[in-house]
């Protein structure tokens, strides 16, 4: 049955940059359909850290005041501009981050493009969105559980997936930090192709979740401060493949001393750059101790097809993890508090009705 086509859209928008306060909701009318564009009801959105950095004004790249914030969003096409050609109605559908990244590599001018900074994203009930910049959503899924592929999804599946050559394969030592949403995907796409992890959390409840994903080693990074050393020990002293590196400045040298010799480490992220910064490692260790840095941004409309394909097959193994926790779109503000409070275990999610 068609659905009917609202003509108001409830919506979250970031005006000033003073963090959570700066979220205001109100109704607006939805602007007549671009010719390209595809017209979603937005049925379920995650959050992430970016989202927290976007509203206090310290997000590193292009972020427009007012814009509607939330990168990841899965809903319901209800209408079609006249040239769009991927999607119908009644199609389900995933928001994509950065819409003209398509494939191959990353070029200066698609940072005017990310979703829920530059662009207006996903914290509303109605959207229209760039046809280019959705991608169908894996079947089996809920919309939050799909919401959460957008940017911690993809950006996991880029970093053991995405560099040619050192992708993670069968056998291979994985270290991945913490319990968010980018090192949770990490662990179980790692597991599903046979690689061993070695996990790290703040916390033992928190470990029971680690656990629960497959983790072959957990290390309590505030019991072990030196758990670099003890992750290379936990690999008879030869080193991890790979690190997906989340928190940053302070755990760069701990994650060095983790590799083996030519290791890779993908530099994800930076959620620990507050309190005493360490000096961090320098290009000329990658020298000194071998091993290959890369830094990511999310990944590619490319990867994110192959992810769905891989999730839709697996779905018992890779549905994503979601905090028991689940906000609606007026307790946004709640979600970014939960959010900022480090107290979730895999994706803060909110359910659009
Ligand atoms: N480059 C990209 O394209 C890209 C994409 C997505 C995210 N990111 C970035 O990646 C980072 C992680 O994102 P996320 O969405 O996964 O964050 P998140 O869900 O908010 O994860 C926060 C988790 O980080 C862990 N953590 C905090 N300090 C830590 C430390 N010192 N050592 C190890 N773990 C620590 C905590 O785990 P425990 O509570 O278990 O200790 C915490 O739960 C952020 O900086 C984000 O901006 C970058």
């Amino acid at each position: 049955m068609a659905q009917s086509i609202p003509k108001t859209t409830k919506t979250w928008n970031v005006i000033g940059q003073e963090g959570i306060e700066s979220l205001k909701l109100s109704e607006q009318p939805i602007p007549e359909l671009g010719d390209g564009e595809v017209l979603v009801k937005i049925q379920g959105a995650s959050l992430n850290f970016r989202d927290l950095m976007v509203s206090e004004g310290t997000f590193p790249w292009d972020a427009k005041d007012g814009v509607v914030p939330g990168s990841d969003g899965a809903g319901t096409v209800i209408a079609i501009g006249k040239r769009v050609s991927r999607f119908k109605p009644g199609d389900k559908v995933i928001t994509v981050l950065t819409p003209p990244l398509i494939a191959g590599s990353f070029k200066e001018q698609f940072l005017k493009f990310g979703l829920g900074a530059s662009v207006d994203g996903t914290l509303r009930s109605v959207g229209a969105f760039d046809e280019h910049g959705l991608v169908a959503m894996p079947k089996g899924l809920s919309f939050t559980e799909a919401a959460t592929l957008s940017c911690a999804g993809l950006t996991a599946w880029n970093a053991l997936f995405g560099c040619s050559g050192r992708q993670v394969r069968a056998g291979d030592w994985v270290l991945t930090q913490g319990t968010g949403g980018v090192s949770i995907f990490a662990i179980q796409f790692a597991k599903a192709v046979g690689a061993r992890v070695i996990a790290t959390t703040s916390s033992s409840s928190k470990a029971k979740l680690l656990e629960k994903l497959g983790a072959d080693h957990i290390i309590n990074y505030r019991e072990t401060p030196d758990w670099g050393a003890e992750a290379k020990k936990l690999t008879g002293g030869v080193g991890v493949d790979h690190v997906i590196e989340v928190a940053g400045p302070t755990t760069m040298n701990q994650s060095v001393v983790s590799l083996r010799l030519d290791g890779t480490i993908t530099v994800v992220g930076s959620v620990a750059s507050s309190g005493d910064v360490p000096q961090m490692p320098t290009l000329l260790d990658c020298w000194m101790s071998l091993f290959t840095s890369r830094g990511i941004w999310i990944g590619t409309r490319l990867q994110m097809e192959d992810m769905c394909r891989a999730i839709e097959a697996n779905v018992k193994k890779l549905r994503p993890v979601i905090d028991s926790k689940v906000f609606k779109l007026e307790q946004t503000k709640e979600a970014y508090e939960y959010l900022a409070s480090g107290k979730h275990q895999g994706k803060v999610c909110i359910e659009i009705a």
